[in-house]
């Protein structure tokens, strides 16, 4: 079969190549998926430039791509929740990363039923961000009425918690570039703050939690616009000890930056290294067949275009998600 692989670290053109593969065999809890759309997220090219390389170590040459929706067309002897022909999504587990492929294997208990008003493609760009975002929020304690900064609206994750936070009841702020404002509106954000214009710092602040998207300057000063007692939740700060254990990192401290703020003003911080639950699929799932939740597609690349797919996705400039379609 055909695989996108990743098969040296460097830059995405390097690194990446398209090749003739065996097809994989199932586990007896695995249940083999004809992939029909893929979707592509920042942590595949992230690992291929060999920037997660300490964490998450690569037997190289290894296909990419965690998120999938497809049919299965095959299962292991002691899989009971699916059938031949069910169409699915997932995240798969880090060990069975390689969806940007024809065939994938995935633990069944991984994976859930697609929603079923949407195409592969839209269904294939919810697992990743859809449950970063459930998972981020969640840890949060996110309620009706908080006051909520969620940074890149117009990212893949920010675009699914908009709309996540919103169907929760809670007021939500979020931040793009002037191109994106009124797509960005229309996912139902209150106050759409274009970072091109305004301080975001001046216009959201007193808040009850940041969702922090972007990392660097932007996990720290998120305490500066938080009220005592908020949380500032974060996908891509510094790791708090939960994570740490998570992602197989020993005698972990916080950086004393970031413990110094969390004293100060009574701030709870939080960090989600996301993980792969099919109850929060069949989760988004529902609130995708009642219309709480819509997809959002950016561009769909064909299989053989993978490689610049992912130069674009790299470009940090998607709006919503970048999506391969083997359909
Ligand atoms: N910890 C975890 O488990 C986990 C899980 C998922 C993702 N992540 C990480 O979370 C980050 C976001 O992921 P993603 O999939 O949402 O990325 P993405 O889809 O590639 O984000 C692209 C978007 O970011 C926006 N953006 C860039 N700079 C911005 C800024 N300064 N202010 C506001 N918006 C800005 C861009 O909008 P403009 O063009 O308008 O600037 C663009 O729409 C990535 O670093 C990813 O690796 C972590």
């Amino acid at each position: 079969m055909k695989a996108l692989q990743i098969v040296k670290y460097g830059e995405i053109t390097e690194s990446l190549s398209i090749n003739e593969i065996e097809k994989p065999t199932v586990q007896s809890k695995d249940i083999l998926v004809e992939v029909k759309a893929a979707s592509l997220n920042p942590i595949d090219y992230k690992m291929a430039q060999g920037h997660l390389k300490e964490l998450l170590d690569l037997d190289l040459p290894v296909t990419i791509g965690f998120d999938v929706s497809g049919v299965v067309v095959e299962k292991g002897n002691d899989v009971t929740s699916f059938e031949i022909g069910d169409e699915i999504y997932a995240r798969v587990p880090q060990e069975q990363m390689g969806t940007i492929a024809e065939f994938v294997t995935i633990n069944a208990d991984k994976v859930a039923k697609k929603p079923e008003n949407i195409s592969f493609e839209e269904a294939s760009g919810l697992p990743l961000t859809g449950l970063t975002a459930i998972q981020a929020l969640e840890k949060a304690g996110l309620k009706e009425d908080d006051r909520i900064l969620i940074h890149a609206g117009s990212g893949g994750v920010g675009s699914f918690a908009i709309q996540y936070a919103k169907a929760k009841g809670a007021i939500v702020y979020t931040t793009t570039s002037s191109k994106n404002v009124d797509w960005v509106k229309a996912l139902g954000a209150d106050r759409v703050i274009d970072y091109k214009e305004e301080d975001y710092k001046e216009v959201a602040n007193n808040l009850d939690i940041v969702f922090d998207t972007l990392g660097d300057d932007y996990t720290f000063d998120a305490f500066k616009i938080i009220k005592e007692g908020g949380v500032v939740t974060s996908i891509v700060g510094p790791p708090d000890e939960e994570s740490a254990k998570i992602m197989g990192i020993p005698d972990y401290n916080l950086p004393e930056q970031l413990s110094n703020l969390i004293e100060e003003k009574s701030i709870a911080y939080k960090h989600t290294w996301m993980q792969p639950n099919a109850a929060q699929l069949k989760e988004i799932k529902t609130m995708v067949e009642e219309g709480d939740i819509k997809p959002t597609v950016d561009l769909i690349y064909e299989f053989e275009d993978g490689i610049d797919a992912y130069e674009y996705l790299a470009t940090g400039r998607a709006e919503g998600k970048v999506i391969i379609s083997l359909s």
